[in-house]
C-alpha cells in the first residue's frame, strides 16, 4: 500500500514564508482581519496551492479552498484551519492546519496516491475573535445559519464589516443560509498546535481531540456619568468602571466554581480614563468556556444576572450585545477512533484530550464529521510571540494528518 511521505523542509519553509506577512508596528506575528498583511498572505497561499496543482476558489464567506479532484464521484474530504492571528500572536496557531493540509495534499500526490474523494485544503476567513465581536467568521457563515445581515454595518476604525469582507474577497450580501449542507463534505480534519501544556507534560507528541469547548462571549457596555472624583459623594456617583470591576471578578468566580470551566475579560476600554474623573464609559469583552453546555448556559445566566445587579446598584446602564454562542462539539466515535489509531501509529503515547480553544472545526462539525489532531506547544504557550513547536513535532503532526486523510478515503 502506498504511503504519503512528508517533505518536512517544504513545510517549514512555507510556515516561515507565511510568517513574513505581518502587520507593521505590531507585536509578534500579527495578521488581523482585514489587514493588508492578511490579504497579501492569502494571495501568497493561493499561489502556493496552485503551484501544488490545486484548483483554488473563494466562497461567498471569503473562505479560500484549494481542491484536487478524486478518482470517484464522492464528496470532498476537507482539511484546514485559518491564517489570521490574534494581536501579538505566534507563527503556528491556524497556519499549521492550513499549510499542514497543503503539505499533506502534496505528500499524498507525490507518493502516487490517487484518493477516491476530492481533497480540499481550506483556509477559513478570520477565525480569531475580532473587534467586530465575531469569531470564526468564515466557518460560521459557511456552516451555520447564524450570520446576521445587520452585522455588516458594524464598524471598527471606520471600516464596516461589509467593506472588510469585500476587501477579503467575500460576497457578504449573499450570506445568511449555510453554504454547505450535511453530506456535501465527507469529513473535516484540523491539525493544530495544542496551545496548552498537557502533551508536553505527559511526554506525548500527538493527540486526537476528544471534544472542543463551547464558548459564550459578549461585548458589555456600561454607561455611567463622568464627574469630579473628589467632589461627588459615593452615593451620588455612577461609576461604570466599578460596575465593570464587579463583572470581571464575577467572571473569574463563576468559572472557578465550575470544574473544567474557564472565563476571562480579555478586552477593556475606559472613558475618559483620567485619574480624577469618575469613569463614565466602559466597554469590555467577557467570555466563558466549558465542554458541559448545561453548566456553560447556567454560568452565563449567572453572569448576566450579576452584571444587571452590579450596574443597577450604581445607576449604570448595562448593554450586553454581539454575543458569540459556540456550542461544544465531540467528533463522531468512528472518526475519533480512526484519528487516535493513526496518531498512535506515529506515537504510541498519543493522547485523547479536549480542546479549550475554539476552532473552525466547531462549525464544520455541524455539517460534517469533524476531528482535530494536536501537536505540542512548548511551555504550553500560545496567542503570544513565544508560541513554538519543535519542527519534528510539526512534521509528525502533518504526517498523521496525511495518514488520517488516506485512512478516511479508504474507509
Ligand atoms: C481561538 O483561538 C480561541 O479559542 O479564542
Ligand atoms: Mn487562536
Ligand atoms: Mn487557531
Amino acid at each position: 500500500m502506498l504511503e504519503p511521505t512528508i517533505n518536512a523542509q517544504r513545510l517549514l519553509d512555507d510556515l516561515e514564508a507565511l510568517a513574513q506577512f505581518t502587520e507593521p508596528d505590531t507585536p509578534g506575528w500579527t495578521r488581523r482581519f482585514p489587514s493588508d498583511a492578511y490579504r497579501r498572505a492569502r494571495q501568497w497561499l493561493r499561489a502556493r496551492m496552485e503551484t501544488a496543482g490545486l484548483a483554488t476558489q473563494l466562497d461567498n464567506a471569503g473562505n479560500l479552498f484549494g481542491r484536487r479532484d478524486g478518482a470517484a464521484n464522492m464528496p470532498p474530504i476537507h482539511a484546514g484551519s485559518h491564517t489570521d492571528t490574534v494581536m501579538g500572536g505566534g507563527r503556528y496557531d491556524g497556519t499549521l492546519g492550513v499549510l499542514g493540509a497543503l503539505e499533506a495534499a502534496r505528500a499524498i500526490a507525490d507518493a502516487g496516491i490517487r484518493l477516491r474523494h476530492p481533497l480540499v485544503v481550506a483556509d477559513h476567513l478570520s477565525e480569531e475573535a475580532t473587534d467586530y465581536a465575531i469569531a470564526c467568521l468564515g466557518s460560521l457563515a459557511m456552516c451555520t445559519g447564524h450570520f446576521r445581515p445587520e452585522w455588516l454595518a458594524r464598524q471598527v476604525n471606520g471600516v464596516t464589516l461589509r467593506q472588510a469582507m469585500l476587501d477579503m474577497g467575500a460576497h457578504p450580501e449573499e450570506l445568511g443560509q449555510p453554504l454547505v449542507k450535511p453530506g456535501e463534505i465527507a469529513a473535516f480534519l484540523e491539525l493544530h498546535i495544542e496551545q496548552g501544556p498537557v502533551l508536553e507534560a505527559r511526554g506525548a507528541t500527538l493527540a486526537a481531540v476528544s471534544g472542543i469547548v463551547g464558548i459564550r462571549r459578549a461585548l458589555v457596555e456600561l454607561a455611567g456619568k463622568a464627574n469630579h472624583a473628589g467632589a461627588t459623594p459615593m452615593d451620588l456617583r455612577h461609576d461604570a468602571l466599578a460596575a465593570a470591576a464587579r463583572i470581571i471578578v464575577a467572571v473569574e468566580e463563576i468559572a472557578r466554581a465550575h470544574p473544567g470551566a474557564v472565563g476571562a475579560v480579555g478586552k477593556l476600554d475606559l472613558r475618559p480614563n483620567q485619574g480624577n474623573v469618575i469613569p463614565a464609559q466602559v466597554t469590555l469583552m467577557a467570555e466563558m468556556r466549558s465542554l458541559d453546555m448545561a453548566a456553560l448556559d447556567a454560568m452565563w445566566a449567572d453572569l448576566l444576572q450579576l452584571a444587571q445587579e452590579a450596574s443597577a446598584a450604581r445607576g449604570v446602564t448595562l448593554h450586553f450585545h454581539n454575543e458569540t454562542r459556540l456550542d461544544s462539539v465531540t467528533p463522531p466515535r468512528w472518526l475519533h477512533e480512526l484519528v487516535l489509531a493513526v496518531c498512535r501509529r506515529h506515537d504510541p503515547k498519543a493522547l485523547a484530550i479536549p480542546s479549550g480553544a475554539g476552532h473552525d472545526a466547531s462549525h464544520l462539525a455541524l455539517v460534517t464529521p469533524a476531528a482535530m489532531i494536536f501537536v505540542p506547544s512548548v511551555g504550553g504557550r500560545s496567542h503570544a510571540p513565544e508560541e513554538y513547536t519543535d519542527p519534528a513535532d510539526l512534521a509528525r503532526g502533518v504526517h498523521a494528518l496525511a495518514d488520517a486523510i488516506v485512512a478516511i478515503d479508504r474507509a
